[in-house]
């Protein structure tokens, strides 16, 4: 009979037998999928692994220094930590198309880890944490044999150009069956339970161009969206929430004065496998206090909005 214990000692063994004596190297991001990979090619091969870990500049509040705690710390993996922040805020700099966007984060994630990777010494293997749903969607994603939705730039690309072999221990496994192997391995309920956060980060929750500034203000009313759905107790029946920054400016009011700031609009859906979507049906008190504490708390923000749009036809991200 299958189970979790069973599939985690036979990947082991599996991967033992795989790397060898070799080296492996395994970009983390914080996410499920990188930190089920890394603590269980850790468990196999031990310090035969180094993770990278390249910060994008794009991440929600606190999640860098999280991500190097929990490796370095808690499970005391080998890990290198690059701030690549300003190299890819500036390469952002007025960039306003979606793709294009996509397309830059994508390119300069591969670079760096390509630099980080050189100055180690290069690797025999290159462990990623593709699942199944993952090895599906880059054949045909959302909308069908040669449409293009989006570009999403967590599979290919990198083991092409790096010849090194590929370590894929959750290439078989759906984002539950990741969990509940993550579980199995000891890893914090925060990284396992976590929702889904994209490669390209904040940079999408933010139409038009992405500066400092607006991920200033997005990270804090993101931070107070989220303490707010941990707090009433709804983080685990939500696939995904997140705030996104409105490239507009609205006119409000604040005590006697007028106010001229952002717009901004806030996400939560259900869903088993992002595949498709639905709004989650938050009772209008929830709603307003949220709000409140948005327009009260971060200045530069004065508008609040909740999207109720499904999947399809609209998708989880903005863009
Ligand atoms: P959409 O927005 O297309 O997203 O409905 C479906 C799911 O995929 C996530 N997503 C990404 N994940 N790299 C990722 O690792 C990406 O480039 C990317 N784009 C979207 C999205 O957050 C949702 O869970």
């Amino acid at each position: 009979i299958w189970t979790m214990a069973g599939f985690r000692d036979m990947e082991i063994a599996r991967i033992r037998e795989q790397v060898g004596s070799g080296h492996v190297i395994c970009g983390l991001s914080g996410g499920v999928d990188s930190s089920v990979a890394a603590v269980l090619i850790h468990e196999a091969i031990g310090d035969q692994l180094t993770c990278i870990f390249v910060d994008p500049g794009i991440l929600r509040a606190g999640e860098a220094e999280e991500v190097v705690k929990t490796f370095r710390g808690r499970f005391n993996i080998k890990l290198v930590h690059r701030d690549a922040s300003d190299l890819f805020l500036s390469a952002l700099e007025g960039v306003t198309d979606p793709e294009i966007k996509r397309k830059t984060i994508g390119r300069l994630f591969v670079e760096v880890f390509e630099e980080q990777a050189a100055k180690l010494g290069g690797a025999d293997f290159l462990a990623q944490g593709t699942l199944y749903p993952d090895v599906i969607e880059s054949v045909s994603f959302t909308g069908g044999p040669s449409v293009t939705i989006k570009s999403h730039h967590n599979v290919g690309g990198l083991p092409d150009r790096m010849k090194m072999q590929l370590v894929e221990p959750l290439r078989e496994l759906f984002k539950d069956e990741v969990r509940e192997l993550g579980r199995e391995l000891g890893i914090p309920e925060a990284i396992v339970g976590r929702h889904p956060f994209p490669g390209p980060g904040l940079a999408i929750r933010i139409p038009g161009a992405v500066d400092r500034d607006k991920l200033a203000l997005l990270r804090r009313v993101d931070t107070i969206f989220l303490e707010e759905i941990r707090g009433a107790g709804l983080y685990d029946a939500i696939w995904q929430a997140f705030a996104v920054l409105l490239p507009v400016r609205t006119v409000g009011v604040m005590g006697d004065g007028r106010t001229y700031d952002y717009a901004c609009a806030l996400r939560a859906v259900t869903s088993t496998d992002g595949m498709t979507a639905d709004v989650f049906p938050f009772d209008i008190g929830f709603l307003n206090r949220v709000a409140s504490r948005i327009v009260n708390e971060v200045q530069g923000v004065n508008r609040v909005t909740y999207d109720i749009t499904s999947k399809p036809p609209g998708t989880i991200e903005w863009e």
